[in-house]
């Protein structure tokens, strides 16, 4: 899979795209993650990027110019190509205004051969870009970031995962486990006492019907305890266990 990243800070993708398994994937040739600086395509000494909403308000806004030369010329396409390049390159935007990322979203994006991540910045990014140069947009939560970096990074985390020879087939029992409505049971490992707290007892019993049964039970329970949506369960606002319910 080739991915194309476009934002006005090139710099904070270079360690991520370099360690763990997404380092691997990289070095694999599994995936193919090009980073491009907006800035490159801005006109004039300055390399204007950014400027006052029209309407009046705070902030700045992201230019539709440098956004729009910087998709087409990085990816070879004429500023009159752009319903081809939109069939042939998903142009995701990163914004909070964007779609929620799920995992179903993200396994159907690791089907796809060529994805463009568009990080806007600043308060804003001029709408013309999301009507005309992307054919979609995504948000990683409901919670605002200064920018889609981080957010184009998860997106690039979490798909290049399930890419064939990343992990091999562990990936998508888990990613089963998590579609199967409860979040993962809890794990441990040795020492079996570790100042006086001890691993649960059927875990070490070698009865594995036992061990199936508890986790499943173990994981509704953490489940009900931070996430009852996922249960289809009444929200708890401010309930045990650090669900922050309620705010929707
Ligand atoms: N940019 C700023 N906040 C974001 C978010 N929550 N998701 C995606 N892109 C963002």
């Amino acid at each position: 899979m080739r991915i194309d990243v476009f934002t006005i800070f090139p710099a904070i993708f270079d360690s991520p795209l370099r360690e763990g398994l997404l380092g691997k994937a990289v070095r694999k040739g599994i995936v193919e993650v090009r980073v491009h600086d907006i800035r490159e395509y801005a006109p004039g000494k300055h390399r204007q990027v950014d400027d006052a909403p029209f309407g009046g308000g705070a902030g700045m806004v992201m230019k539709p110019e440098p956004l729009f030369s910087a998709v087409t010329g990085a990816l070879g396409y004429g500023m009159d190509e752009l319903d081809r390049l939109r069939r042939e390159v998903s142009v995701i935007m990163l914004t909070p205004r964007g779609a929620r990322l799920t995992q179903s979203k993200v396994a159907a994006l690791a089907s796809l051969p060529h994805l463009a991540l568009v990080c806007g910045r600043y308060e804003g990014v001029d709408e013309r870009v999301l009507e005309h140069l992307c054919s979609e947009t995504l948000s990683i939560g409901d919670y605002v970031l200064s920018g889609g970096e981080f957010a184009a990074l998860v997106v690039i985390e979490a798909v290049s995962r399930l890419l064939p020879g990343v992990l091999g087939n562990e990936a998508s029992l888990r990613e089963e486990s998590f579609s199967g409505g409860t979040l993962e049971y809890p794990q441990y490992t040795r020492p079996a006492d570790f100042r006086g707290w001890k691993v649960p007892e059927v875990l070490l019993s070698g009865d594995h019907a036992a061990v199936e049964r508890w986790r499943r039970e173990a994981a509704r329970e953490w489940t009900r305890k931070v996430r009852p949506d996922l249960l289809g369960e009444e929200v708890e606002a401010g309930g045990e266990g650090g669900a922050e319910g309620g705010e929707e």
